[in-house]
Parts: C-alpha cells; structure tokens; sequence
C-alpha cells in the first residue's frame, strides 16, 4: 500500500494593505488563496485560476501580479495591495469613484482585477492614452461591459489623480 504523503507546511508572513499577515501553509498554496483564505480578504477574486482572466490582480511590492500565478511562499516578507487597500479614511479612491459615476461594471467580477491594473498603470504612467490603456488591461477580461465604460473611467480618473490624490 502507497504511504500518504505528509506535506510539511511553512510559514508565510506577508503584508497586506500594510497589515500583517502570517500563516502556516503548503508550499502549494496560491497567493490569491492566502489573500482570501489566510488575510479573509475576499475583494480579490477566482475567476480561471490558470492566468488568463486577471481577476486575482494584486500589487506586490507595487508591481501588478496575477495572484493564481504566484504562490504564497514566494510573497512572504513582501507587500502586497489588494482592491480593499484603495479606498482611504472610507472615502473610495478616484479609480473607484470613476468606475462608478461611468458605469464600468456590471456584474462586477472582474472589478477588483480591472482597478488594480488600472491602478499599476497610473502608478508609472498618470497620463495614459487610450491605447495605451487598453494595453494596461489587456490581461483583464470583463464580459459585461464591452470595455468603453472601463477605459473612459480610467481616463477620467486619470486626469483627477493629476489635481489630488494618488
Ligand atoms: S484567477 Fe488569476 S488570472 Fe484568472
Ligand atoms: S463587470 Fe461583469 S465581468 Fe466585468
């Protein structure tokens, strides 16, 4: 008879949103699993777990990752944002305010994902073209809205971060 096969766990440490998060878990694990399951912060969404649909976008150490393709372990002792980390003092950030005035969601799975790639875009480049926003989200895929909604509110929250906040 095959004998189990014991997984030793290990543990992972990752700020969230500037909040602490230790876990002891496989080295299996997903990222996006340890966000949801280990944090409890379920704004980072599951949509095809193999790369292709970028609901799970997060920002590790500021640069935008696909959660599903990240594990757990390889984030510890790094800084993560998720869409919970944008809004500020209960106010919804500019990206979020944008989405919402220009109606750029429906069902709203792919919302987390499409902000926090906006987001990363507008981080190293605040005054994007339409192109060049479309290239931003290209990961992104949203089957509600047909995109002009996303890619106008990306605009417009663009031009108010270059008055305010970031
Ligand atoms: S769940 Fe990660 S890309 Fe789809
Ligand atoms: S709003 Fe439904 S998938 Fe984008």
């Amino acid at each position: 008879m095959e004998k189990a096969r014991i997984v030793e766990k290990v543990k992972v440490s990752v700020k969230i949103n500037g909040k602490t998060y230790e876990g002891l878990v496989e080295p299996r694990m997903l990222l996006v699993d340890f966000i949801r399951d280990v944090a409890g912060l379920k704004g980072t969404h599951i949509g095809c777990d193999t790369t292709s649909c970028g609901a799970c976008t997060v920002l590790v150490d500021g640069v935008s990752v696909k959660s599903c393709t990240m594990l757990a372990v390889e984030a510890d002792g790094r800084e993560v944002t998720t869409v919970e980390g944008l809004s500020r003092d209960g106010k919804l950030h500019p990206l979020q305010e944008a989405f919402w005035r220009n109606h750029a969601l429906q069902c709203g799975y792919c919302t987390p994902g499409m902000l926090m790639s906006a987001y990363f875009l507008l981080s190293r480049n605040p005054d994007p073209t339409e192109e060049e926003i479309k290239e931003a989200i290209a990961g992104n895929i949203c089957r509600c809205t047909g995109y002009i909604p996303i890619i106008r509110a990306i605009k417009e929250a663009s031009v108010e971060m270059k008055g305010g906040r970031k």
